[in-house]
């Protein structure tokens, strides 16, 4: 079930069956002079709603789409936020989900930059009750969906060089297997991107020229896209079943 193609009583009758919300989480930041823009939001979208359409219990949040990108803002068409925005809306997807009954919250996220601050959040929400020696009404999950379980593994098989860490041909692909008609070309010189350290936007451009760390995302295609997903999918029901199922004190 997808919270924004369903209605209120739609939702508000699945609580009684279910307290387990899936939020894709990710970015809209420049993805080399092929990826698209969206590639960090639409992965862990893409995943969850192939999720959702093999097991209609999974109930999907709206996306969460700009987060951590002030590094990328050099690149035309990057949108960020800053930590504490980040952490601020983060706060308020959380509190009214809660405010509904939902009891667990699960982050499927695909934008690395994102990590830190979204485990900073979680150290800050969960601060308010440590405080007042109650328990939060909820629990709250972040997994990265190149870490659901045999994911990388299988990602990393299959480009064996050019992954690299931006841009990568794994997440290229994925978007391509949703949207082959977006698939796009270009001379890539260096053809493997060279790799550095994170900074400022300036330094980003001018350390990475195009865009890319450490990748070859040439080598995406759809159908490598697709072998993703199908690998993907299973991990991430099973996944958010055991997290589910999770005894809690
Ligand atoms: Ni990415």
């Amino acid at each position: 079930m997808l919270i924004h193609l369903s209605s209120w009583p739609e939702i508000d009758a699945r609580l009684n069956t279910t307290k387990t919300v899936v939020v894709p989480i990710g970015s809209n930041e420049q993805h080399g002079p092929t990826g698209l823009l969206g590639t960090d939001w639409l992965c862990p979208e893409i995943i969850a709603h192939a999720a959702e359409k093999q097991d209609e219990s999974l109930v999907v949040a709206p996306t969460f789409n700009i987060g951590m990108a002030q590094h990328h803002l050099a690149f035309a068409g990057t949108i960020s936020l800053r930590p504490s925005t980040f952490m601020a809306a983060i706060t308020d997807w959380v509190s009214s989900l809660s405010r509904h009954g939902f009891e667990r919250i699960y982050f499927l996220n695909g934008h690395g930059g994102n990590v830190a601050t979204i485990e900073a959040t979680f150290a800050e929400i969960y601060a308010e009750w440590s405080f007042v020696e109650e328990q939060p009404p909820f629990v709250l999950k972040l997994k990265n969906w190149w870490d659901l379980p045999g994911v990388h593994s299988f990602c990393t098989k299959m480009f064996p060089t050019g992954h690299g860490m931006h841009a990568t041909p794994s997440e290229i692909a994925v978007t391509q297997a949703a949207y082959p008609e977006l698939v796009k070309t270009a001379d890539l010189d260096p053809k493997i991107a060279p790799v550095g350290p994170i900074r400022d936007a300036l330094d980003y451009r001018a350390r990475f020229p195009d865009g890319r760390i450490g990748s070859d995302p040439l080598q995406a295609s759809p159908e490598k896209g697709q072998q993703i997903i199908d690998v993907a999918v299973p991990a991430l029901l099973r996944d958010v079943a055991d997290f589910s199922a999770e005894a809690l004190p």
